[in-house]
């Protein structure tokens, strides 16, 4: 007879643990920005390295990019710029502990933002 109650918590309970695990935000898109060491007319290279530290892809992810110059070609299915955001790989996903790499120069450093995403449920 307690059955039923027991196993509705219970699925209520793995609901809140599995949203739980999905519940991510901006703050699991990490991007670390290195020096290359190469100067690219006249500027500095650097690779940016962005990462999705959330259990669940991400998709629709976009960078702050107001003011971003670079020498160095970004191929724009990497990073386009859209106004003052920058979409990362056209929208697509980016799966758990997934990274993309890009460079670009200029000086100085630009830093990048994680500005939006949406969670893929998983
Ligand atoms: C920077 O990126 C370039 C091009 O992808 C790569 O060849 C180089 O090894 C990277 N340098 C560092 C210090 O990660």
């Amino acid at each position: 007879m307690a059955i039923v109650p027991m196993s509705f918590i219970l699925i209520l309970f793995l609901s809140l643990i599995s949203k739980g695990f999905c519940a991510c935000s901006l703050d699991n898109i990490n991007i670390n920005t290195i020096r290359s060491g190469r100067e690219i007319q006249g500027k500095p290279e650097w690779n940016v390295t962005v990462i999705n530290n959330c259990n669940c892809p991400q998709k629709l992810i976009k960078l702050t990019c107001k003011g971003f110059q670079t020498v160095e070609n970004v191929n724009p299915s990497i990073l386009s710029k859209e106004g003052d955001k920058c979409l990362l790989i056209g929208g697509n996903q980016l799966v758990r502990s997934a990274s993309v790499k890009f460079s670009y120069a200029w000086d100085p450093a630009f830093i990048f933002w994680p500005s939006e995403s949406s969670i893929v449920n998983c």
